[in-house]
């Protein structure tokens, strides 16, 4: 298949394209920035467009089988809002490849995406599924928890949390530390986009991407600091501490936490991966603190 990727050059991006690849499949990549294009794109054609605006969406998938779906963000900066891009975005981007006469849509959410979600990131993308469901393509959602594992360049908790380890000899962490947590590979997401498109099975369907092993968010620290080979000395700071301060403080240029990024923390981030790894016969990698 010819594969339009929208968000190829983020971190996901960097583990999508080279799985669509190994199965045999034409990448064409969308970004906003083409001479920005990170290298894992180096083997791909590249359209510019935007999935917000719409811009260049239609030439870019032109010619397309398939849309692999990956945009998305974690926080909304300099005019970007949840609601415009996963949703706005989705709606372009289902648009245009239902134009194109395109025959899959995957299209990546998250667990937890519900339209009532008190959270802005998961009620849009419980908004973005309804729209990919309605739009009478057929479609495979897939909703990982967190992501770890090599990938393009981009945000990724791993990094994140490794940034912080590194330059602190105490490590905040907000309240008790035992919320729940069930980290999925990027190998494994993206080996499932790639299977996604051919599975016949996993047309209409919507897979919950986790990990092999539940983990409490203490222990997912304690062992991305074992791989960087250093202490892990928790700092537990009480949630009536910090709950006042964080609307205030999630401005701050660089502060590493959003009030709806607490919550979902809190909330923790687990799901049954088993009908996931069945369909796409893909083997769970356990999570190494990388
Ligand atoms: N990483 C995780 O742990 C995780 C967990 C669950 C779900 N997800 C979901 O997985 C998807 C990919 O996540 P990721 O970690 O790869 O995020 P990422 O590294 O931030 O990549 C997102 C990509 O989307 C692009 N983008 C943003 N707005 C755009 C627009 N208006 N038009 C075109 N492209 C645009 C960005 O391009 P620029 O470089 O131009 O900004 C970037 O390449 C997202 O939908 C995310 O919600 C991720």
């Amino acid at each position: 298949m010819r594969v339009l990727v929208t968000g190829a050059g983020g971190y996901l991006g960097g583990a999508v394209v080279p799985a669509l690849e190994a199965e045999g499949h034409r990448v064409r990549a969308l970004v906003r920035r083409p001479a920005d294009a990170p290298a894992h794109l180096r083997t791909v054609e590249i359209a510019p467009g935007d999935v917000v605006s719409g811009s260049g969406l239609a030439a870019a998938v032109a010619g397309c089988d398939a849309v692999v779906h990956l945009v998305g963000i974690i926080r909304e900066a300099r005019g970007a809002t949840m609601a415009g891009v996963h949703v706005q975005g989705v709606r372009n981007a289902l648009g245009a490849a239902a134009h194109a006469g395109a025959s899959r849509f995957v299209h990546i959410s998250a667990v937890g995406a519900d339209t009532h979600s008190p959270t802005a990131y998961l009620r849009t993308k419980g908004d973005a599924e309804r729209c990919v469901a309605a739009a009478g393509l057929p479609y495979t959602i897939i909703r990982p928890t967190v992501v770890f594992g090599p990938g393009g360049p981009g945000r990724n908790l791993v990094a994140e949390l490794g940034g912080i380890l590194r330059v602190t000899p105490f490590m905040p962490v907000f309240g008790d530390g035992r919320y729940p947590m069930q980290p999925v590979s990027a190998r494994n997401v993206a080996a499932g986009c790639a299977r996604a498109l051919t599975l016949p099975a996993a047309a209409g369907r919507t897979y919950e991407a986790g990990g092999p092993e539940r983990l409490t968010y203490d222990e997912v620290l304690r062992r991305i600091a074992a791989a960087m080979g250093r202490p892990f000395r928790p700092l537990h700071v009480p949630l009536g501490l910090i709950r006042p301060l964080l609307p205030a403080l999630q401005h701050l240029p660089g502060f590493p936490l959003t009030v709806d990024q607490l919550t979902m923390l809190l909330d923790g981030s687990v799901c049954d991966p088993g009908p996931f790894f069945e369909a796409f016969g893909l083997t769970p990698d356990p999570f190494d603190g990388r």
